[in-house]
């Protein structure tokens, strides 16, 4: 029999907790697949005391995870701490110059450090595998990264974060506001005591950094992205959006346009029929467009111990299976020093259709003003319907125009001149509308 591998794990949390369990659990399946056992040798977390519901007596406890990473006796480093900085990334930079492969689900970490770190596991012929960082268990980054060889891509786009996916769901199906199912959400634990990194759209712009660099061979940028969260998505735009026949996503989107790269995280309408509407709850999905391909859309549970873990463990299983001396494939496609410099698209030039909710005083000549506005900015629009007010005597009206293909800056001048002019009551609330099957 050939030699186990010596897994070495770091952060024995929800995630860490798990993947010590599939290993366990699956300890003769793993030993058939991989050509070899798998076996947890060392471990670390901050509470020696804590009882983690695992068996941790046969592996080596660290208190330092830096310590674990350069020294004890592993094949792999499993870095499952989180965090951009502190001991994650001291962890695995240490494990990487100690030529040991690392599995990490760290996206915080590999959006900022990421191309240094593949620098590193590449000078030293390791793997650095991180598969659980975007969109948990489904396999998107073995897909973009080996299985689709030779496609240019033109698009990735999705629903990277199940806790605005839930709260969006939640607020189309049952007619509730975005402050009550955020609290559901809390109390269920789909959303954290601070739910600010989720819903403000951190979190999916971390996932789509990675993304980008892998669909485009671009240096990863994760600062570069438009960020736009959920918080102000109310019961008027989910219905309004119902009744044009679409649905409102949080989406990340990277897009190859003629003046560099788009990357952008906002509330998005995507048609009712197509098929990313149709994920629901804490499910993700990404949608890649490629030349050859077309469009590939997977779709699964996107966190969770047990998702997570999957995915983790199958990027263990890879490194159990892979030969000694085995020049491995590049980290994020191709050699991280060959990674072009990424050039952003300007947000203004973005093209697209718009949706754009008005609340305005219910006086003559108001909603050929609004047209004349968009008219004077180039702006043709598919359709413009306005609202009698819901309250009886009540002097606000709605008016709601969805727009054919125009650019950002076109709409925000109109917009803007709109504001002016003083016929709002309230901000225009604008929501670009993506083209998806
Ligand atoms: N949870 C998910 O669904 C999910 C999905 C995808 C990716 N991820 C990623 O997976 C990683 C882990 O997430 P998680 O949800 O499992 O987190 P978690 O439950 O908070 O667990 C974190 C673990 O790290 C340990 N830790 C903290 N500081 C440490 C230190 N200085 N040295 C050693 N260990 C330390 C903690 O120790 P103690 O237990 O002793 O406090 C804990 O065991 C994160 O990068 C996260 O983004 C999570």
């Amino acid at each position: 029999m050939v030699d186990a591998l010596r897994v070495g794990i770091a952060g024995i949390g929800t995630v860490g907790a798990s993947v010590v369990r599939v290993i366990a659990d699956k300890q003769a399946e793993l030993a058939r697949q991989c050509g070899r056992p798998v076996t947890v040798t060392a471990v670390s977390a901050r509470d020696r005391g804590r009882d983690r519901g695992v068996d941790l007596s046969a592996a080596h406890w660290f208190d330092d995870s830096v310590e674990l990473a350069a020294k004890a006796d592993i094949d792999v480093f499993v870095e499952l701490i989180g965090g951009d900085e502190g001991p994650a990334r001291a962890s695995v930079k240490a494990a990487l110059e100690a030529g040991r492969h690392v599995v990490t689900a760290n996206k915080a970490l590999l959006a900022r450090h990421g191309v240094a770190l593949a620098e590193i596991a590449e000078k030293k012929g390791v793997l650095l595998n991180y598969e659980a960082a975007v969109a948990g268990g489904i396999p998107v980054i073995k897909t973009m990264r080996e299985s689709l060889a030779g496609n240019t891509v033109n698009r990735v786009f999705g629903i990277l974060n199940g806790t605005c996916n839930y709260i969006l769901t939640r607020m189309e199906a049952e007619g509730i506001s975005f402050d009550a199912c955020l609290k559901d959400a809390q109390r269920l634990g789909y959303a954290e005591a601070d739910p600010t990194f989720d819903i403000e759209g951190n979190d999916t712009a971390h996932k789509l950094s990675i993304l980008t660099s892998l669909a485009f061979g671009t240096r990863i940028a994760a600062d570069d992205i438009y960020l736009e969260g959920i918080s102000n998505i109310s019961q008027a735009d989910i219905r309004a959006a119902a009744e044009l026949g679409y649905r409102i996503k949080l989406l990340g989107v990277a897009q190859r346009t003629d003046s560099g790269i788009e990357q952008r995280v906002h509330p998005t309408m995507v048609p009712t029929a197509s098929v990313i509407a149709q994920v629901h709850g804490v499910t993700n999905a990404v949608a890649i467009e490629t030349d050859i391909l077309g469009e590939l859309l997977l779709s699964g549970p996107g966190a969770g111990g047990n998702a997570t873990a999957s995915a983790v463990v199958g990027d263990i299983a890879d490194i159990a299976k892979s030969r000694p001396g085995f020049q491995h494939g590049p980290v994020f496609g191709k050699p991280a020093r060959e990674l072009k410099p990424y050039k952003r698209a300007k947000m203004r030039a973005h093209e697209g259709g718009y949706f754009i909710r008005l609340t305005v005083h219910d006086r003559v000549g108001v909603f050929a003003a609004v047209a004349k506005r968009m008219a004077d900015n180039g702006i043709s629009l598919e359709s413009i319907v306005q609202r009698a007010p819901e309250t009886n005597g009540s002097d606000i009206k709605t008016v709601i125009l969805v727009t054919h293909e125009t650019t950002e800056a076109a709409v925000r001048k109109a917009v803007d001149a709109i504001t002016k002019d003083g016929h709002l009551t309230d901000k225009a609330q604008v929501i670009r509308i993506e083209r998806a099957d």
